[in-house]
């Protein structure tokens, strides 16, 4: 039998309805690309979306090392360069971090490490006081393939600092950004609807035109 919006209509009555439907290829032509990262977290946003564009994600934690470095781009391409002379197959790294307006960008690159000295709490002393919270988290991608030049790709979310943590859903920061837009923070929010938003979904979303396109 087939389903139409015009039977299902009929069916429960209701004229206002709205059907999505969420088309997933078949296994066959689904792609494999191995996501190199510790960070269940993050391997769960990228599956979730890059599932319904036709790529499976599977995490590898092969561990690289990840420079300290001015820029996020300089630590991904360092960490895909090292990853493929060890992994001959379609891999991605991801390197994130959270610019703070008011902080001229910090913690940005040593997101990592202030998240692990003095940690949400910390970062939200260094606020006090401060009415700007605007800030943006940024993703980068580096991509690679055997034999292709490997290559990146970025997003951005812009959002706020909260005052408070609110929120155990997702990882680092998640308790403490609030997207543009939004009045809940990243850690009140489903894997889901942090996709619809992110920097890191962003990101995703240009690495697939751009392997669509190749
Ligand atoms: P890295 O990309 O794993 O080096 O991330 C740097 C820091 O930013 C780590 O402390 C992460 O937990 C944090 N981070 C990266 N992406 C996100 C995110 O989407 N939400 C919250 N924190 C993040």
């Amino acid at each position: 039998m087939r389903i139409t919006k015009r039977f299902i209509q009929r069916y429960l009555g209701d004229n206002n309805i709205s059907i999505y439907l969420v088309v997933y290829p078949a296994d066959g032509q689904m792609k494999t690309v191995y996501f190199i990262t510790g960070n269940k977290g993050k391997v769960l946003e990228a599956s979730e979306k890059l599932r319904p564009l036709g790529f499976t994600v599977v995490q590898k934690d092969l561990g690289y090392p990840e420079v300290q470095a001015d820029t996020l781009e300089e630590v991904a391409r360092h960490g895909i360069d090292h990853v493929r002379e060890r992994f001959q197959h379609p891999c991605m790294v991801e390197d994130a971090g959270l610019f703070i307006d008011a902080l001229h960008g910090f913690p940005g690159v040593y997101s990592k490490y202030v998240f692990f000295t003095i940690g949400l709490p910390g970062v939200l002393r260094l606020l006090d006081d401060v009415t700007e919270r605007t800030a943006v988290f940024r993703s980068v991608y580096a991509y690679s393939e055997p034999k292709k030049k490997p290559f990146l790709v970025a997003g951005e979310c812009t959002g706020v600092i909260t005052s408070t943590l609110r929120g155990t859903n997702g990882f680092g920061y998640d308790p403490i950004f609030c997207p543009e837009f939004e009045k809940r923070t990243f850690g009140e929010m489903t894997v889901d609807e942090k996709n619809q938003y992110s920097h890191r979904a962003k990101a995703l979303e240009a690495l697939v035109v751009k392997l669509k396109n190749k």
